[in-house]
């Protein structure tokens, strides 16, 4: 299992997860768009030809947003989000990024979770941010120790 830059050949293994997953999924192109620019992190965790997992984050100046984060259904629970999450901490850290900010729905505990093991911590709520269905979310930044 590795993990590697996204490229624009990932996009099918992507979407196909993207799709599973979830209820708005991003589009094709909307990866593409983001696979461009300069200030966007994409990664993969692959085994054997195979996407596992991704997670993208976009960077101003030293603070960074996570866009999304996903492990393909059949993979969940085995430590990959964890691996996928941690390295991308230590790779943004190497790139002098000091602060980490993303949301999440707050009834996704599994992910929440999974961040505060990683040194996020709770920082605001945002009402009624998600729709489909209409849910809060919970802000969460982790600062370079
Ligand atoms: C959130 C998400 C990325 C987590 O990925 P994951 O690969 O399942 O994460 P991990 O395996 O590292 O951890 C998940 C759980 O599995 C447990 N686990 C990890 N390895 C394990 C193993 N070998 N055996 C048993 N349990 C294990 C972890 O302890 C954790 O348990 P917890 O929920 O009780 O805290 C994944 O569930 C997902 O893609 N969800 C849908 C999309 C989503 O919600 N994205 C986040 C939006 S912000």
């Amino acid at each position: 299992m590795i993990l590697r830059e996204m490229l624009v050949d990932d996009l099918d293994g992507v979407m196909e997860i993207e799709h599973d997953l979830f209820h708005m999924p991003w589009t094709k192109e909307g990866y593409f768009t983001y696979l461009t620019r300069k200030d966007a992190m994409f990664f993969v965790v692959e085994e054997k030809g195979k996407i596992l997992g991704y997670m993208g984050l976009i960077t101003v100046l030293d603070e960074a947003d996570v866009t999304n984060v996903a492990v393909r259904r059949d993979r969940q629970r085995e430590g990959i989000g964890q691996f996928l999450v941690s390295s991308m901490i230590r790779l943004a850290e190497d790139m002098g990024i000091n602060m980490i900010h993303l949301e999440v729905r707050v009834g996704n505990e599994t992910a929440i979770r999974l961040y505060e093991r990683l040194g996020f911590k709770r920082d605001g709520l945002r009402k009624n941010y998600y729709t489909d269905p209409v849910e809060d979310a919970l802000l969460m930044t982790r600062t370079r120790l």
